[in-house]
Order: C-alpha cells, then structure tokens, then sequence
C-alpha cells in the first residue's frame, strides 16, 4: 500500500494539466480503478483484518482525494492565470484610426435630425412598416374614395383576418395617429421611419425614408411651427441666414397645410443654399387638422398643434452633393466608403452635426 501511495502521489505531483489529472484520478479512484479494486478484496477477509486493511485503504483513499484536489486547485489557477496573460487587452489604447466600416448616410442623417430636435425638447417616436387602412389614410381625414388617396401609389397587402385593408405605409403621419392614441397632450416627437410608395426612377425609390414631427398642446400655433423649422434646416444644412418661404398647400390632415422651400442657387449647373433667390421644395407641413385630433380620441376644442413631414433622403443628397437617389440603396461599399461616415463621429450639436 505504501508503494502504491508514493506512486500515486507523485503521479499527481507531476500531472501537466486537468485533462492528464483526471485520467490518474480514473486510474486510482473510478470504478475499476486500483484502490477501488483493493477495496472490492476486502470481502474475502477475516473481521479483523478486514476493519485493519479497511481503515489504510480509507485513509489512503481520502489522502489520495485530497493530493487529487490541491493540484486540480493549482492546475485551475496556473490555466487561468496564463489564459489572462495571453488574452490581456490595454483599453487605454487608442482606437485605431484606419477603421473600415462606415455608417450610411441615410443613419447618419437621422442621427443629425435626432440630435437637432432632442435639442428642442423633441423625443422620438415609432411604429409599424405595416399598417391598416385606418391609421395610414382613415384616421388622417383621407375619406374613403378621397383622390389624395391614389396619389400615393399604395403597396396593399392581403387583407387581415379580421377584414382590415392592411398595407406598407405611405408615409410616417401614421405614427401622429398612433402617438395621439397612446399618449395625453402635450406632445413633441419626432419620427424617423421607412416608407414604400411604388414609384421608381431618378428621384423616386419604392423605399425611402421619411422624419415625421408632431407637437400638440393647447397654445402651439403656425408661428411655432414657422420657427421650428426655421431653426432645423439653418441647423441641420448649416447655413446660419438660410431663408425659408412657407407656401399654401393642401393635405388632409393639416389646414391651414404649407410647403416649404429653402433658398437656394443653381448658377453653373451647380446647386448652393443660402440667400440666393432661387428655392427648393423639401418639406410639408400644416396645422393638424380637428378631424384627425378628433379620430385620434383628442378634444379639437382644447388641444392643437403642428405636424410637419420631409424625406430624409432628399435633405441628404442635397446636404452631402449625392447626385442619384437609387444609389442609397445599391449596397455598393466602393459608394459607402466615398459618402459614409466614420463610426464614432457621433453628432451632436455640442461637437457639430459632420467632422
Ligand atoms: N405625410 C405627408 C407626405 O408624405 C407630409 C406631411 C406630414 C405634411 C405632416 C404635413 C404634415 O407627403
């Protein structure tokens, strides 16, 4: 027993991993293992010598067990303590500047508008690509068989099982419904989203995407709103004297409704913005109408506000000189790489919107 112990022990002592520990661990103590097997003996003995050579096997057993765990503790720590070393990472290394990934546009410039109107007390809001009749036209005073209807090249869907003309939305006013129903006044959001019209050309893409804004108190009135959007696009287009002409215009959802163009050059063929006398349309916008406060569950008499609308692809091409709109969508790296953004130029309005 004595000469099976020193093997044994120094077996342990000299194991080089948990693997190799475990096989000696087998080897001595498994079930056809060596103590194990001089255990199963015992039976053929007298009583006396049985409760002799039981109690050395016992305490030899139990020497065994111990050693086996000591070095399993410090094989465990030396695995950890390499493991460590080998994966060590210094996180106050500077990031690596040659980065190659690259945001889009489209994310960089809803991060701009996003950050403009946090600015301004605006959160932002969202809701489905998928929406029904009601919310996308119904509920925005788009009577049944109004012609406004046709004029947005609706993508429908199979109805749903419980009769609901389902489709991809037309555009983000869908989500004013939504927030007004889930939401008491006051309210300020904004809602960046997707949008599918089928149209398909130069400056059309079956995709696009869409900003929408909603604010609604009981004092907000058109000179908020003129101001709101005043203050955006001199933010957003960085062009502190950029003139704004709000002209009369007709939706559903809003009256009075405006369209609004931004001052603008076209001189040479090349396109600058700022005080130029020229003008460029890039957004809609009105007072939200009281029959869409009213089938939002809001009282007309109390509460108003504003409502305003743009395509973020539009702003986008025209803020960073990208000529064709169906490339946003061509997932083309060679056209990421030239009109991307570096990943952690996150704007804001402290450190500005583009570096
Ligand atoms: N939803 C309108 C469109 O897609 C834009 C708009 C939004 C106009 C909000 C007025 C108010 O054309």
């Amino acid at each position: 027993m004595d000469a099976l112990k020193e093997e044994l022990l120094s077996q342990v002592a000299s194991a080089a991993d948990l693997a190799a520990l475990d096989e000696i661990r087998v080897t001595a103590l498994g079930k056809k293992g060596r103590i194990t097997g001089l255990m199963k003996e015992l039976g053929a003995l007298s009583a006396e010598e049985k409760k002799a050579r039981g109690q050395a096997l016992n305490a030899l057993k139990d020497e065994i067990a111990a050693a086996l765990d000591a070095r399993k503790a410090d094989l465990a720590a030396a695995y950890l303590a390499k493991k460590l070393e080998a994966e060590r990472i210094d996180v106050t290394l500077p990031v690596r500047p040659q980065t190659e990934g690259r945001i889009h546009p489209i994310s960089q410039t809803i991060d701009e508008i996003v950050a403009i109107f946090a600015e301004m007390g605006f959160t932002v809001a969202d809701g489905p690509d998928i929406e029904d009749d009601f919310h996308n036209f119904t509920a925005l005073n788009f009577p049944v068989g109004h012609p406004a209807r046709d004029m947005h090249d609706t993508f429908y869907l199979p109805d749903a099982a419980d009769g609901r003309k389902m489709l991809l939305r037309t555009h983000t006013s869908p989500v004013q419904v939504r927030t007004m129903l889930k939401k008491k006044p006051p309210i300020r959001v904004i809602i960046p989203g997707r949008t599918f019209r089928s149209d398909y050309d130069m400056t059309h893409t079956p995709m696009f995407h869409q900003v929408e804004g909603l604010v609604i108190d009981e004092t907000t009135n058109m000179g908020h709103l003129k101001g709101c959007l005043i203050d955006f696009c001199r933010a957003f287009f960085d062009v502190d004297d950029l003139p704004l002409r709000f002209r009369p215009s007709f939706f559903p959802f809003t009256e009075p409704s405006a369209e609004v163009d931004i001052g603008c050059s076209r001189k040479g063929g090349e396109l600058k913005l700022g005080n130029f006398g020229d003008w460029l349309e890039i957004l809609g916008c009105g007072m939200v109408h009281p029959n869409v406060l009213e089938a939002c569950g809001v009282d007309s008499t109390r509460y108003q506000g504003f409502a305003f609308g743009m395509g973020i692809e539009r702003i986008a091409m025209l803020k960073y000189g990208i000529p064709d709109l169906r490339t946003f969508f061509e997932a083309d790296l060679r056209w990421l790489k030239h009109y991307g953004f570096v990943p952690l130029d996150v704007p804001s309005l402290a450190h500005g919107l583009t570096r």
